[in-house]
């Protein structure tokens, strides 16, 4: 496995690749659900570059940059296990040199609504880089997970409106046997906190209780997801959302395929999650 830490190295590393380029962008700190887009990369194209860069860019000032967890031996050992063939590892520098001052913005709906409305400026973050990596890895295909479903949304609808030429897949949420969708933020969780943090996929499971039991009103399963959730003591809500799994759009009637998600402080941790129903 060959480890990339300056754009001239990527450069002559990814010139010996000849094929399929699968890849895996990450912030590292790896999980299963990293590990997850690693194989499925493995299985369909010839190489399986990731990359491990914590971007500055998508968070914001009151955020998590300065303490996101981070392992590099570790996640490397993990990747190798994969039969990853690349992993980029930039210096920030090297993504924004000084005098950077282009980025790439979804405008539009789709990256105003939900994570957008509580982090402005983050999926301008998210799609300048993935931008820039798409630039530099040159992958056929790149693998995004579903438990980012807005993430993954708003690179589906950049890589379509600039022609990018890198087929974008998106592959299901890896879960812990409690339903916690795995995050390297689950990290954050001390003591009674990670018991409540599985409130999150009791209400996405309630959703969809109810709609599988003929519920149609979206405010009313709103209301009970919002419901069960405040029954939990440590847990403060900051949107439960029933929309279009298309454009994010708040549904008033379950009548068409929907994007349930949600974001929720546990304590000072910020998760989200989502699943699709109908
Ligand atoms: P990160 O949070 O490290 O996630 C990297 C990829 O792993 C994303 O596509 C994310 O959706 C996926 N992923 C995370 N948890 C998952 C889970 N439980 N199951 C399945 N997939 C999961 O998302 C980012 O980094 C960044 O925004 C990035 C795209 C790298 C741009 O900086």
């Amino acid at each position: 496995m060959k480890v990339a830490r300056t754009l001239t190295e990527l450069k002559d590393y990814r010139r010996a690749m000849v094929g399929s380029v699968g890849f895996v962008p990450t912030m590292g700190y790896l999980h299963e659900g990293h590990l997850s887009l690693a194989r499925v990369a493995r299985a369909e194209n010839d190489h399986v570059a990731a990359s491990i860069f914590v971007n500055p860019t998508q968070f914001g000032p009151r955020e998590d940059l300065s303490t996101y967890p981070r392992d590099l031996d570790r996640d490397l050992a993990m990747l190798e296990a994969e039969r990853t063939d690349l992993v980029f590892v930039p210096r920030a520098e090297d993504i924004y040199p000084v005098g950077f001052v282009t980025f790439v913005d979804v405008t539009g709906p789709l990256s105003q609504r939900l994570e957008a409305e509580s982090r402005p400026g983050h999926f301008r973050g998210v799609t300048t880089v993935v931008n820039k990596l798409f630039n530099l890895v040159e992958p056929s295909r790149a693998y995004f997970g579903q438990k980012d479903a807005q993430q993954a949304l708003v690179v589906q609808r950049m890589a379509a409106d600039l022609n990018v030429n890198v087929q974008v897949v998106v592959m299901p949420t890896i879960r812990e046997p409690d339903g916690l969708a795995m995050s390297s933020r689950n990290n954050y969780l001390k003591g009674d906190e990670r018991r409540a943090a599985n409130v999150l996929y009791r209400s996405l499971m309630r959703a969809r209780e109810l709609y599988l039991s003929g519920e149609r009103d979206a405010e009313g399963v709103r209301r009970e997801m919002r419901r069960l959730i405040e029954s939990e003591p440590l847990s403060q809500i900051d949107y439960v959302s029933i929309a279009d799994a298309d454009d994010l759009s708040e549904l008033e009637s379950l009548n068409r395929r929907a994007l349930v998600s949600l974001a929720v402080r546990i304590g000072k941790t910020r998760l989200i999650d989502n699943i699709m129903i109908g």
